[in-house]
Protein backbone atom coordinates (compact mmCIF):
# COMPACT_ATOMS: atom_id res chain seq x y z
CA UNK A 1 0.00 0.00 0.00
CA UNK A 2 2.96 2.17 0.91
CA UNK A 3 4.24 1.64 -2.55
CA UNK A 4 1.65 2.62 -4.21
CA UNK A 5 1.50 5.55 -1.96
CA UNK A 6 4.78 6.75 -3.20
CA UNK A 7 3.99 5.69 -6.56
CA UNK A 8 1.22 7.93 -6.42
CA UNK A 9 2.82 11.34 -5.25
CA UNK A 10 5.91 10.38 -7.89
CA UNK A 11 3.26 10.65 -10.60
CA UNK A 12 1.61 13.54 -9.46
CA UNK A 13 5.18 15.19 -9.45
CA UNK A 14 6.11 14.32 -12.42
CA UNK A 15 2.80 14.51 -14.37
CA UNK A 16 1.20 17.35 -13.33
CA UNK A 17 2.09 20.73 -14.87
CA UNK A 18 1.92 23.70 -13.56
CA UNK A 19 1.25 26.12 -16.92
CA UNK A 20 1.43 29.44 -17.02
CA UNK A 21 -1.28 31.88 -18.61
CA UNK A 22 -0.10 32.71 -21.69
CA UNK A 23 2.26 35.96 -21.91
CA UNK A 24 3.01 35.75 -18.33
CA UNK A 25 6.48 36.85 -17.12
CA UNK A 26 9.03 33.89 -17.28
CA UNK A 27 10.33 31.85 -14.70
CA UNK A 28 11.66 28.78 -13.43
CA UNK A 29 9.56 25.47 -13.68
CA UNK A 30 7.17 24.59 -10.62
CA UNK A 31 6.85 21.33 -8.85
CA UNK A 32 3.25 20.56 -8.24
CA UNK A 33 2.12 21.64 -4.27
CA UNK A 34 5.23 23.65 -3.89
CA UNK A 35 5.82 25.48 -6.94
CA UNK A 36 9.13 27.28 -6.65
CA UNK A 37 9.74 27.33 -2.86
CA UNK A 38 12.61 24.69 -3.05
CA UNK A 39 14.76 27.41 -5.20
CA UNK A 40 14.05 30.03 -2.24
CA UNK A 41 16.42 30.12 0.64
CA UNK A 42 13.44 30.44 3.41
CA UNK A 43 15.81 32.63 5.81
CA UNK A 44 17.11 34.48 3.21
CA UNK A 45 15.18 34.96 -0.55
CA UNK A 46 17.04 38.13 -1.28
CA UNK A 47 20.11 36.42 -3.21
CA UNK A 48 18.49 33.96 -4.79
CA UNK A 49 15.62 36.44 -5.93
CA UNK A 50 18.73 38.39 -7.72
CA UNK A 51 19.84 35.39 -9.51
CA UNK A 52 16.36 34.26 -11.30
CA UNK A 53 16.46 38.16 -12.15
CA UNK A 54 20.09 37.58 -14.16
CA UNK A 55 18.12 34.59 -16.10
CA UNK A 56 14.48 35.97 -16.55
CA UNK A 57 15.04 39.44 -16.14
CA UNK A 58 13.53 42.20 -14.31
CA UNK A 59 9.53 40.86 -14.23
CA UNK A 60 9.70 37.18 -13.64
CA UNK A 61 7.13 34.76 -11.65
CA UNK A 62 7.40 31.88 -9.26
CA UNK A 63 5.05 29.80 -7.78
CA UNK A 64 4.54 30.05 -4.07
CA UNK A 65 2.90 26.58 -3.98
CA UNK A 66 -0.10 26.81 -6.31
CA UNK A 67 -0.15 30.65 -6.25
CA UNK A 68 1.52 32.98 -9.03
CA UNK A 69 3.75 35.34 -7.91
CA UNK A 70 5.58 38.07 -10.22
CA UNK A 71 8.67 39.43 -9.01
CA UNK A 72 9.58 43.50 -9.99
CA UNK A 73 13.10 44.63 -9.98
CA UNK A 74 14.54 47.57 -10.58
CA UNK A 75 13.14 51.26 -10.87
CA UNK A 76 12.05 51.05 -14.75
CA UNK A 77 9.47 47.92 -13.55
CA UNK A 78 8.45 49.00 -10.20
CA UNK A 79 7.78 52.22 -11.62
CA UNK A 80 5.60 51.30 -13.90
CA UNK A 81 3.83 49.15 -12.00
CA UNK A 82 3.67 51.36 -8.90
CA UNK A 83 3.06 54.88 -10.38
CA UNK A 84 2.11 54.66 -13.49
CA UNK A 85 -0.33 51.88 -13.44
CA UNK A 86 -1.15 52.24 -9.64
CA UNK A 87 -4.82 51.84 -9.71
CA UNK A 88 -4.10 48.57 -11.42
CA UNK A 89 -1.06 47.43 -9.25
CA UNK A 90 -2.74 48.81 -5.66
CA UNK A 91 -4.53 45.49 -4.51
CA UNK A 92 -3.36 43.44 -1.25
CA UNK A 93 -3.39 39.79 -1.46
CA UNK A 94 -5.85 37.22 0.56
CA UNK A 95 -4.89 34.37 2.42
CA UNK A 96 -1.87 35.38 3.51
CA UNK A 97 -1.98 34.61 7.42
CA UNK A 98 -1.42 38.17 7.88
CA UNK A 99 -4.33 39.11 6.11
CA UNK A 100 -6.73 36.57 7.35
CA UNK A 101 -5.82 37.91 10.95
CA UNK A 102 -6.19 41.69 10.29
CA UNK A 103 -9.43 40.52 8.52
CA UNK A 104 -8.27 42.77 5.37
CA UNK A 105 -9.25 45.85 8.12
CA UNK A 106 -7.16 48.66 8.84
CA UNK A 107 -4.83 49.83 5.69
CA UNK A 108 -1.97 47.56 5.62
CA UNK A 109 -3.75 44.91 4.69
CA UNK A 110 -7.00 45.92 3.17
CA UNK A 111 -7.71 46.04 -0.02
CA UNK A 112 -8.08 48.26 -2.88
CA UNK A 113 -11.48 49.67 -1.79
CA UNK A 114 -13.48 52.39 -0.36
CA UNK A 115 -12.19 51.38 3.48
CA UNK A 116 -8.66 51.50 2.35
CA UNK A 117 -9.14 54.68 0.69
CA UNK A 118 -11.00 56.67 3.82
CA UNK A 119 -8.64 55.80 6.21
CA UNK A 120 -5.70 55.76 4.72
CA UNK A 121 -6.81 59.60 3.56
CA UNK A 122 -7.75 59.96 7.21
CA UNK A 123 -4.83 58.82 8.89
CA UNK A 124 -2.51 60.80 6.24
CA UNK A 125 -4.41 64.10 7.15
CA UNK A 126 -4.19 63.66 10.52
CA UNK A 127 -0.50 62.80 11.12
CA UNK A 128 0.54 65.76 8.74
CA UNK A 129 -2.25 68.91 10.20
CA UNK A 130 -1.49 67.45 13.10
CA UNK A 131 -5.16 67.08 14.26
CA UNK A 132 -3.40 65.74 16.95
CA UNK A 133 -4.69 68.53 19.39
CA UNK A 134 -2.20 70.42 20.99
CA UNK A 135 1.31 69.27 21.06
CA UNK A 136 3.02 69.10 17.69
CA UNK A 137 4.36 65.55 16.08
CA UNK A 138 8.16 67.05 16.65
CA UNK A 139 7.36 68.34 19.89
CA UNK A 140 6.09 64.64 20.63
CA UNK A 141 9.51 63.02 19.13
CA UNK A 142 11.61 65.43 20.89
CA UNK A 143 10.21 64.28 24.26
CA UNK A 144 11.31 61.13 23.66
CA UNK A 145 14.81 61.85 22.00
CA UNK A 146 15.08 63.51 25.49
CA UNK A 147 14.93 59.82 27.22
CA UNK A 148 16.56 58.19 24.58
CA UNK A 149 19.65 61.15 25.35
CA UNK A 150 19.36 59.93 29.37
CA UNK A 151 19.54 56.30 28.64
CA UNK A 152 22.32 57.00 26.55
CA UNK A 153 23.83 59.12 29.13
CA UNK A 154 24.11 56.08 31.92
CA UNK A 155 25.89 54.42 29.63
CA UNK A 156 28.36 56.76 28.57
CA UNK A 157 31.95 56.16 28.49
CA UNK A 158 31.07 52.14 28.04
CA UNK A 159 29.01 50.16 25.33
CA UNK A 160 25.43 49.24 24.85
CA UNK A 161 23.28 46.90 22.45
CA UNK A 162 21.12 49.59 20.98
CA UNK A 163 18.43 47.54 19.85
CA UNK A 164 16.12 47.29 22.90
CA UNK A 165 16.59 51.07 23.50
CA UNK A 166 15.40 52.16 20.03
CA UNK A 167 12.97 49.77 19.88
CA UNK A 168 10.62 51.07 22.84
CA UNK A 169 11.79 54.92 21.64
CA UNK A 170 10.12 54.43 17.91
CA UNK A 171 6.89 52.80 19.49
CA UNK A 172 6.72 54.84 21.87
CA UNK A 173 6.33 57.87 19.69
CA UNK A 174 3.71 55.94 18.21
CA UNK A 175 2.25 55.54 21.78
CA UNK A 176 2.57 59.35 22.26
CA UNK A 177 0.47 60.11 18.72
CA UNK A 178 -2.39 57.23 19.39
CA UNK A 179 -2.81 57.30 22.77
CA UNK A 180 -1.38 60.35 24.04
CA UNK A 181 1.01 59.10 26.58
CA UNK A 182 4.16 57.32 26.43
CA UNK A 183 5.52 54.78 28.79
CA UNK A 184 8.53 54.13 31.28
CA UNK A 185 11.06 51.89 29.40
CA UNK A 186 10.55 49.50 32.20
CA UNK A 187 7.09 49.99 32.48
CA UNK A 188 5.53 46.04 32.25
CA UNK A 189 2.38 46.57 30.36
CA UNK A 190 4.29 48.27 27.64
CA UNK A 191 6.61 46.04 27.27
CA UNK A 192 4.46 42.83 27.29
CA UNK A 193 2.65 44.39 24.61
CA UNK A 194 5.85 45.13 22.73
CA UNK A 195 6.78 41.56 23.04
CA UNK A 196 3.24 40.27 21.91
CA UNK A 197 3.56 42.38 18.88
CA UNK A 198 7.17 40.80 18.36
CA UNK A 199 6.02 37.10 18.95
CA UNK A 200 3.14 37.93 16.22
CA UNK A 201 5.59 39.22 13.68
CA UNK A 202 8.19 35.60 14.46
CA UNK A 203 4.99 33.51 13.52
CA UNK A 204 3.66 35.47 10.45
CA UNK A 205 7.38 34.91 8.57
CA UNK A 206 7.83 31.47 9.79
CA UNK A 207 7.33 27.98 8.86
CA UNK A 208 3.57 27.67 10.26
CA UNK A 209 2.26 30.66 8.16
CA UNK A 210 3.62 29.06 4.98
CA UNK A 211 1.78 25.52 6.02
CA UNK A 212 -1.12 27.71 6.42
CA UNK A 213 -0.59 29.72 2.84
CA UNK A 214 0.41 26.64 1.05
CA UNK A 215 -2.79 24.40 2.59
CA UNK A 216 -5.90 25.84 2.63
CA UNK A 217 -7.20 22.70 4.25
CA UNK A 218 -5.38 23.12 7.74
CA UNK A 219 -6.29 26.45 8.57
CA UNK A 220 -9.66 25.58 10.80
CA UNK A 221 -7.18 23.31 12.35
CA UNK A 222 -6.11 23.96 15.83
CA UNK A 223 -2.45 23.85 14.78
CA UNK A 224 0.17 26.74 16.33
CA UNK A 225 -0.49 29.13 13.89
CA UNK A 226 -3.72 29.79 16.00
CA UNK A 227 -1.16 31.30 18.26
CA UNK A 228 -1.09 34.21 16.13
CA UNK A 229 -4.43 34.65 16.02
CA UNK A 230 -4.77 34.77 19.70
CA UNK A 231 -2.05 36.83 20.22
CA UNK A 232 -4.04 39.17 17.92
CA UNK A 233 -6.76 39.08 19.82
CA UNK A 234 -4.59 39.71 22.96
CA UNK A 235 -3.32 42.78 21.03
CA UNK A 236 -6.81 43.92 19.88
CA UNK A 237 -8.18 43.78 23.17
CA UNK A 238 -5.45 46.28 24.71
CA UNK A 239 -6.00 48.80 21.86
CA UNK A 240 -9.99 48.11 22.88
CA UNK A 241 -9.41 49.36 26.38
CA UNK A 242 -7.49 52.69 25.53
CA UNK A 243 -10.40 53.60 23.03
CA UNK A 244 -12.71 52.78 25.89
CA UNK A 245 -11.08 54.78 28.21
CA UNK A 246 -10.60 57.95 25.61
CA UNK A 247 -14.60 57.84 25.05
CA UNK A 248 -14.53 58.36 28.93
CA UNK A 249 -12.38 61.37 29.08
CA UNK A 250 -12.47 62.93 25.80
CA UNK A 251 -14.00 66.61 24.84
CA UNK A 252 -15.66 66.06 21.73
CA UNK A 253 -13.96 68.30 19.05
CA UNK A 254 -10.89 69.25 20.72
CA UNK A 255 -8.47 66.04 20.16
CA UNK A 256 -5.53 65.32 22.37
CA UNK A 257 -4.50 62.15 19.82
CA UNK A 258 -5.34 60.52 17.21
CA UNK A 259 -7.51 58.17 18.95
CA UNK A 260 -9.54 61.19 19.89
CA UNK A 261 -9.62 62.59 16.16
CA UNK A 262 -11.09 58.80 14.95
CA UNK A 263 -13.46 59.55 17.81
CA UNK A 264 -14.58 62.72 16.30
CA UNK A 265 -14.92 61.74 12.79
CA UNK A 266 -17.09 58.92 13.99
CA UNK A 267 -18.84 61.90 15.21
CA UNK A 268 -19.18 63.53 12.33
CA UNK A 269 -20.34 61.05 9.94
CA UNK A 270 -22.66 59.72 12.29
CA UNK A 271 -24.18 63.47 12.63
CA UNK A 272 -23.99 63.67 8.79
CA UNK A 273 -25.77 60.62 8.55
CA UNK A 274 -23.31 59.41 5.85
CA UNK A 275 -22.77 55.62 5.38
CA UNK A 276 -19.30 55.51 6.05
CA UNK A 277 -16.58 53.31 6.54
CA UNK A 278 -15.50 54.50 9.71
CA UNK A 279 -16.36 52.56 13.21
CA UNK A 280 -14.54 51.52 16.13
CA UNK A 281 -14.07 48.16 14.40
CA UNK A 282 -11.67 49.54 11.99
CA UNK A 283 -10.03 52.12 14.38
CA UNK A 284 -8.27 49.35 16.68
CA UNK A 285 -7.38 47.58 13.61
CA UNK A 286 -5.63 50.45 12.34
CA UNK A 287 -4.10 51.61 15.57
CA UNK A 288 -2.52 48.33 15.56
CA UNK A 289 -1.45 49.13 11.94
CA UNK A 290 -0.09 51.96 13.06
CA UNK A 291 2.39 50.08 15.64
CA UNK A 292 2.81 46.94 13.71
CA UNK A 293 4.19 49.36 10.78
CA UNK A 294 6.53 52.27 12.44
CA UNK A 295 8.31 50.36 15.17
CA UNK A 296 10.90 48.03 13.48
CA UNK A 297 11.36 50.23 10.75
CA UNK A 298 11.84 53.24 12.96
CA UNK A 299 14.77 51.29 14.58
CA UNK A 300 16.21 49.02 12.45
CA UNK A 301 16.58 52.22 10.53
CA UNK A 302 18.43 53.78 13.37
CA UNK A 303 20.94 50.70 13.96
CA UNK A 304 22.29 50.66 10.53
CA UNK A 305 22.81 54.32 10.72
CA UNK A 306 24.64 54.07 13.82
CA UNK A 307 26.96 51.39 12.78
CA UNK A 308 27.66 52.84 9.52
CA UNK A 309 28.66 56.04 11.50
CA UNK A 310 30.93 54.20 14.25
CA UNK A 311 32.27 52.71 11.30
CA UNK A 312 33.06 56.14 9.28
CA UNK A 313 34.10 58.49 11.71
CA UNK A 314 34.97 61.17 9.30
CA UNK A 315 30.86 60.98 8.04
CA UNK A 316 30.10 61.38 11.50
CA UNK A 317 32.75 64.25 12.25
CA UNK A 318 31.07 66.11 9.24
CA UNK A 319 27.99 65.60 10.38
CA UNK A 320 28.54 67.14 14.13
CA UNK A 321 30.00 69.87 12.77
CA UNK A 322 27.38 70.59 10.51
CA UNK A 323 24.85 70.23 13.31
CA UNK A 324 26.96 72.57 15.42
CA UNK A 325 27.15 75.39 12.86
CA UNK A 326 23.18 75.02 12.02
CA UNK A 327 22.13 74.87 15.88
CA UNK A 328 24.57 77.35 17.29
CA UNK A 329 23.40 78.28 20.92
CA UNK A 330 19.84 76.78 20.44
CA UNK A 331 18.81 73.82 22.73
CA UNK A 332 17.20 71.64 20.20
CA UNK A 333 16.61 70.78 16.31
CA UNK A 334 13.55 70.82 14.04
CA UNK A 335 12.75 69.33 11.13
CA UNK A 336 12.90 72.46 9.23
CA UNK A 337 16.66 72.67 9.82
CA UNK A 338 17.00 69.76 7.61
CA UNK A 339 17.49 72.51 4.39
CA UNK A 340 20.63 74.13 6.18
CA UNK A 341 22.07 70.58 6.33
CA UNK A 342 22.82 68.69 3.35
CA UNK A 343 25.32 66.74 4.22
CA UNK A 344 23.25 65.39 7.45
CA UNK A 345 20.22 64.87 4.88
CA UNK A 346 22.43 62.61 2.20
CA UNK A 347 23.93 60.49 5.53
CA UNK A 348 20.62 59.55 6.81
CA UNK A 349 19.04 59.25 3.30
CA UNK A 350 21.86 56.91 2.65
CA UNK A 351 21.38 54.88 5.65
CA UNK A 352 17.72 54.29 4.68
CA UNK A 353 19.38 52.77 1.54
CA UNK A 354 22.08 51.02 3.11
CA UNK A 355 19.41 49.59 5.54
CA UNK A 356 17.18 48.54 2.95
CA UNK A 357 14.57 48.23 5.52
CA UNK A 358 11.47 46.44 3.49
CA UNK A 359 13.33 44.86 1.12
CA UNK A 360 10.26 43.20 -0.57
CA UNK A 361 7.99 46.03 0.20
CA UNK A 362 4.44 44.78 1.63
CA UNK A 363 3.19 42.26 -1.21
CA UNK A 364 0.97 44.16 -3.55
CA UNK A 365 -1.95 42.25 -5.98
CA UNK A 366 -3.85 43.47 -9.05
CA UNK A 367 -6.43 44.47 -9.14
CA UNK A 368 -8.19 44.02 -12.41
CA UNK A 369 -6.20 42.31 -15.64
CA UNK A 370 -3.61 44.28 -16.71
CA UNK A 371 -0.47 44.97 -18.17
CA UNK A 372 3.35 44.87 -17.46
CA UNK A 373 6.68 45.70 -19.82
CA UNK A 374 4.19 43.72 -22.03
CA UNK A 375 3.53 40.89 -20.19
CA UNK A 376 -0.06 40.13 -19.54
CA UNK A 377 -1.49 39.58 -15.53
CA UNK A 378 -4.68 38.41 -14.65
CA UNK A 379 -6.76 39.89 -11.76
CA UNK A 380 -5.87 38.66 -8.48
CA UNK A 381 -1.85 38.09 -9.35
CA UNK A 382 0.15 38.30 -6.20
CA UNK A 383 3.07 41.38 -6.87
CA UNK A 384 6.40 41.77 -5.22
CA UNK A 385 8.07 44.95 -5.68
CA UNK A 386 11.89 43.89 -4.89
CA UNK A 387 12.44 47.53 -3.58
CA UNK A 388 16.29 46.32 -2.53
CA UNK A 389 17.05 45.32 -6.07
CA UNK A 390 16.43 49.57 -6.84
CA UNK A 391 17.88 50.85 -3.99
CA UNK A 392 21.30 48.64 -5.09
CA UNK A 393 20.50 48.84 -8.76
CA UNK A 394 23.65 49.14 -11.25
CA UNK A 395 23.48 52.57 -12.95
CA UNK A 396 20.99 54.44 -10.38
CA UNK A 397 23.51 54.75 -7.65
CA UNK A 398 27.31 56.42 -7.93
CA UNK A 399 28.33 53.70 -5.11
CA UNK A 400 25.56 51.06 -5.13
CA UNK A 401 27.36 48.53 -2.92
CA UNK A 402 28.95 51.47 -0.37
CA UNK A 403 27.64 53.48 2.23
CA UNK A 404 28.78 56.91 0.92
CA UNK A 405 26.51 59.80 1.79
CA UNK A 406 27.90 61.11 -2.10
CA UNK A 407 24.98 58.68 -3.09
CA UNK A 408 22.98 61.99 -2.29
CA UNK A 409 25.04 64.98 -2.95
CA UNK A 410 25.85 66.75 -6.14
CA UNK A 411 29.46 68.23 -6.96
CA UNK A 412 28.43 71.89 -5.09
CA UNK A 413 27.71 69.55 -1.88
CA UNK A 414 24.04 69.75 -2.43
CA UNK A 415 21.37 67.54 -1.35
CA UNK A 416 19.74 65.54 -4.28
CA UNK A 417 17.49 62.71 -4.03
CA UNK A 418 18.00 60.04 -7.14
CA UNK A 419 14.55 58.61 -8.44
CA UNK A 420 16.01 55.47 -7.32
CA UNK A 421 15.60 56.26 -3.67
CA UNK A 422 12.25 54.40 -2.97
CA UNK A 423 12.44 52.94 0.58
CA UNK A 424 9.13 54.16 0.84
CA UNK A 425 7.94 52.57 -2.10
CA UNK A 426 5.57 54.29 -4.44
CA UNK A 427 2.69 54.86 -5.87
CA UNK A 428 -0.80 55.43 -3.82
CA UNK A 429 0.40 52.82 -1.58
CA UNK A 430 3.69 54.58 0.04
CA UNK A 431 4.41 54.17 2.96
CA UNK A 432 1.87 56.30 5.15
CA UNK A 433 4.52 57.11 7.85
CA UNK A 434 6.93 58.39 5.72
CA UNK A 435 6.53 62.01 7.01
CA UNK A 436 6.38 60.56 10.41
CA UNK A 437 9.98 58.49 9.60
CA UNK A 438 11.97 60.73 8.25
CA UNK A 439 11.12 63.64 11.40
CA UNK A 440 12.10 60.90 13.54
CA UNK A 441 15.55 59.74 12.05
CA UNK A 442 16.16 63.06 11.66
CA UNK A 443 15.17 64.89 15.24
CA UNK A 444 17.00 61.37 16.87
CA UNK A 445 20.19 61.02 14.86
CA UNK A 446 20.73 65.12 14.71
CA UNK A 447 20.54 65.26 18.57
CA UNK A 448 22.60 62.71 19.28
CA UNK A 449 25.03 63.11 16.77
CA UNK A 450 25.30 66.80 18.60
CA UNK A 451 25.44 65.15 22.45
CA UNK A 452 27.78 62.18 21.57
CA UNK A 453 30.58 60.95 19.79
CA UNK A 454 29.71 57.01 19.08
CA UNK A 455 32.96 54.73 18.83
CA UNK A 456 33.52 50.87 17.51
CA UNK A 457 34.43 49.02 20.85
CA UNK A 458 37.26 47.60 19.60
CA UNK A 459 37.08 44.57 21.95
CA UNK A 460 33.71 43.69 19.89
CA UNK A 461 36.43 42.52 16.94
CA UNK A 462 35.59 43.25 13.42
CA UNK A 463 32.02 45.21 12.79
CA UNK A 464 29.50 42.70 10.93
CA UNK A 465 27.63 44.27 8.48
CA UNK A 466 25.42 41.54 7.83
CA UNK A 467 21.55 41.64 7.89
CA UNK A 468 18.88 39.43 9.08
CA UNK A 469 16.27 39.05 6.58
CA UNK A 470 12.57 39.89 7.41
CA UNK A 471 9.81 42.02 6.10
CA UNK A 472 11.62 44.65 8.35
CA UNK A 473 15.39 43.77 7.52
CA UNK A 474 17.61 44.36 10.74
CA UNK A 475 21.06 44.92 11.31
CA UNK A 476 22.26 42.01 13.04
CA UNK A 477 22.83 43.10 17.15
CA UNK A 478 26.14 44.83 17.62
CA UNK A 479 27.17 46.96 20.93
CA UNK A 480 27.28 51.28 20.45
CA UNK A 481 30.50 52.40 21.89
CA UNK A 482 28.77 55.67 23.67
CA UNK A 483 31.25 58.83 24.43
CA UNK A 484 29.75 62.36 25.74
CA UNK A 485 31.23 65.63 23.55
CA UNK A 486 32.81 67.76 26.43
CA UNK A 487 31.39 70.71 24.60
CA UNK A 488 27.27 70.06 25.79
C1 LIG B 1 3.64 50.79 4.15
C2 LIG B 1 8.45 51.43 4.49
C3 LIG B 1 7.86 53.76 8.70
C4 LIG B 1 3.07 53.20 8.34
C5 LIG B 1 4.99 50.75 3.91
C6 LIG B 1 5.60 50.10 2.77
C7 LIG B 1 6.94 50.29 2.86
C8 LIG B 1 7.19 51.05 4.06
C9 LIG B 1 7.99 49.81 1.87
C10 LIG B 1 4.84 49.31 1.69
C11 LIG B 1 4.37 50.20 0.58
C12 LIG B 1 3.74 49.41 -0.54
O1 LIG B 1 2.85 48.59 -0.27
O2 LIG B 1 4.14 49.56 -1.70
C13 LIG B 1 8.70 52.10 5.67
C14 LIG B 1 10.02 52.47 6.13
C15 LIG B 1 9.86 53.13 7.33
C16 LIG B 1 8.43 53.17 7.59
C17 LIG B 1 11.32 52.18 5.40
C18 LIG B 1 10.87 53.75 8.26
C19 LIG B 1 12.08 54.05 7.99
C20 LIG B 1 6.51 53.84 8.95
C21 LIG B 1 5.93 54.50 10.10
C22 LIG B 1 4.59 54.31 10.03
C23 LIG B 1 4.31 53.56 8.80
C24 LIG B 1 6.70 55.26 11.18
C25 LIG B 1 3.58 54.79 11.04
C26 LIG B 1 2.72 55.64 10.93
C27 LIG B 1 2.80 52.49 7.18
C28 LIG B 1 1.47 52.07 6.76
C29 LIG B 1 1.64 51.38 5.54
C30 LIG B 1 3.07 51.39 5.26
C31 LIG B 1 0.17 52.30 7.50
C32 LIG B 1 0.56 50.75 4.66
C33 LIG B 1 0.14 51.74 3.57
C34 LIG B 1 -0.96 51.19 2.66
O3 LIG B 1 -1.12 49.98 2.56
O4 LIG B 1 -1.68 52.00 2.04
N1 LIG B 1 5.99 51.32 4.68
N2 LIG B 1 7.77 52.53 6.58
N3 LIG B 1 5.51 53.29 8.18
N4 LIG B 1 3.74 52.08 6.26
FE1 LIG B 1 5.74 52.38 6.37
Amino acid sequence: GSVMLLLFFLLLFFFIRVRRPKNFPPGPRPLPILGNLLQLDPVNPLKDLERLKRRYGNVFSLYIGSRPVVVLNGLEAIREALVTRTAEFSGRPNHLMISDITEGKGIIMADFGSSWRDHRRFALTTLRNFGLGKRSMEERILEEVSHICSELERNAGSSMDPQHLFHLAASNIICSLIYGERFEYDNSDFLTLISRLQDLTKIAIGPWAMFYELIPGLRALPLPFKKAFHIYDEIKEHAQKAVTSHKSSRVSGEPRDFIDCYLDQIDMVTNQERSSTFNEVQMVFLLIDLFVAGTDTTSNTLRCAMLHLMTNQHIQERCHREIEDVLEGRSYALFEDRHAMPYVQAMIHESQRMADTVPLSVFHMTSCNTQLQGYQLPQGTMVIPNLSSVLHEEGQWKFPQEFNPDNFLNEDGEFVKPEAFLPFSAGSRVCLGEGLARTELFLILVTLLRRFQFVWPEQEGAPDFGQVFGIAQAQKPYRLGVRLRSSQ
